[in-house]
């Protein structure tokens, strides 16, 4: 045994120290069943623990890999043979929930479906909801600064936190644990770590904002001819539904398409035919139970009379609520087309139909009959773009052939560059983003260019090598 090794487990004990062998048991990533790598992961209880272990791995020069739910979309948890992964998954307590001030103070591996329960619970609503809320973490969410569902009316995580507690490379504690809305004194040191994907420093305790409940919930499935419709529903659906709009979710017909189809296993049923031009999901919460139903079939009603939507559906229930939602949420399906491209793009969203119709035009060029999916966050700029250069490569029930991952061969990975390429180069003259809300990680930092100065860039490094200059934390990430 090595000298780290018996350092590591002298301070969480033996047991919770795993070798390479029983790393290699657990998936890679929650999509990625081929097995993890790395010489030794660690799962600390608490704080301290934490720190002692990076001053332990910092003595060392050891490189240290931040885990939380796996569920990440960038390769930003990525570990090689050589790194020690840093699992938070013993750190789940929810410490304390205070009514008055409206905060809860969760330990970093916390998951975020606890967070949702708990809140409402005491009468109160956590304002981040996405699709792994099941498996990701408090502490993965803030290492992403993780969007999702519900952006549009209560921002990214970076606005759900109101303090954290971060452990530094050397093993320094940096205790923010702040709870109140306003705090003008000096830097906001927790937002560099916020979104850094683990590159700065381990989240080990954050105080999350929460907000009053919203006990009312109305959600329609609209159906659109073409995006001079969307554009109008959404401006006219913002306005009349005010601060109760919760959600405005697009999915273009391709991926509507796909997740209705009832020859593929696990699709949903299709509420609307399946030819139109695209799909939104609409989602008001609100607290007023007289009049919140009233304002959202009103908001509705006008926007079919003014012909900003075709048709539509309305949740009556909550399992017909559930039904809409998983037509949105059934993006694993999309990952049953090999080899396949996922992307997470910012760009106006005036722009969005031009934008897709020169990519798809230039893909089809190479293969003329490429899938590219497309849905996301409409009203938060964001799409999510997803492209199976071929299409016949598809595993309608994975019960008869399951889905393997695999790397990608080097024909495939010359086809990702030039799909990366393609999606990616317009964006830089549109203003747009190469990530929304997943992160640059592994997958995307060489067009890190794209979106960023050389400026923004250099300034970046200069904070990494302030606050880590050994680059053990989560080398190799973002740049
Ligand atoms: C979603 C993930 C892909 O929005 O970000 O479904
Ligand atoms: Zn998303």
């Amino acid at each position: 045994m090595t000298d780290l090794i018996r350092q590591l487990e002298a301070i969480v004990g033996a047991g919770n120290v795993l070798g390479s062998d029983a790393v290699a048991q657990r998936a890679r990533h929650f999509w990625d069943p081929s097995p993890m790598t790395a010489l030794a992961l660690v799962r600390p209880a608490t704080t301290e623990e934490v720190s002692s272990i990076l001053k332990v791995c910092s003595s060392h020069g050891q490189t240290v890999v931040t885990h939380g739910g796996v569920t990440g979309l960038a390769d930003g948890e990525k570990s090689s043979t050589d790194d020690v992964i840093l699992s938070l998954e013993r750190m789940t307590a929810i410490e304390q929930l205070d009514p008055v001030n409206r905060t809860m103070t969760v330990q970093a591996g916390c998951i975020l479906q606890s967070v949702h329960e708990a809140a409402t619970e005491a009468g109160m609503f956590y304002g981040l909801d996405l699709g792994a809320r099941g498996s990701c973490t408090i502490g993965g969410n803030i290492s992403t600064n993780a969007g999702g569902l519900s952006v549009l009316r209560y921002g990214m995580t970076r606005e759900q936190v109101l303090g954290l507690e971060v452990v530094l490379a050397d093993g320094t504690v940096l205790s923010s644990l702040n709870k109140m809305l306003k705090n003008n004194t000096g830097y906001d040191l927790k937002q560099l770590f916020i979104g850094s994907e683990g590159t700065l420093g381990v989240v080990t305790r954050a105080v999350l904002r929460l907000r009053p409940d919203t006990p009312t919930c109305h959600t329609a499935l609209v159906a659109f001819e073409n995006f001079e419709q969307v554009t109008q529903t959404l401006a006219h659906i913002s306005k009349s539904l005010s601060a109760n709009l919760n959600a405005f979710e697009i999915l273009w017909n391709d991926y509507y398409h796909l997740s209705t189809n009832p020859g593929v296993k696990g699709s949903s049923r299709a509420p609307l035919a399946t030819d139109y031009f695209a799909y939104a999901i609409i989602e008001a919460r609100g607290a007023n139970q007289q009049t919140d139903e009233q304002q959202f079939m009103q908001a509705l009603e006008v926007a079919i009379d003014k012909g900003f939507i075709t048709d539509a559906v309305i949740a009556k229930s909550e399992s017909e609520r559930s039904e809409i939602w998983s037509i949105r949420e059934n993006v694993d399906l999309t990952l049953r087309h090999r080899p396949l491209f996922i992307y997470d793009i910012s760009l106006p969203i005036d722009q969005m139909q031009t934008y897709l119709d020169g990519v798809r035009s230039v893909l089809r060029q190479d293969w003329p009959d490429v899938i590219v999916y497309a849905y996301g966050h409409l009203a938060d700029n964001n799409l999510h773009v997803t492209i199976a250069p071929q299409p016949e490569n598809f595993i309608a029930d994975p019960q008869e052939q399951p889905v393997k991952i695999q790397s990608y061969s080097d024909t495939e990975t010359a086809w990702y560059e030039q799909c990366n390429r393609t999606v990616f180069e317009p964006l830089a003259k549109l203003g747009g983003s190469i990530s929304a809300e997943h992160g640059i990680g592994l997958l995307k930092k060489q067009y890190l260019k794209y979106s960023r100065t050389p400026e923004e860039v250099k300034v970046m490094r200069l904070l990494k090598q302030s606050l880590d200059p050994q680059h053990i934390l989560n080398p190799g990430k973002i740049f």
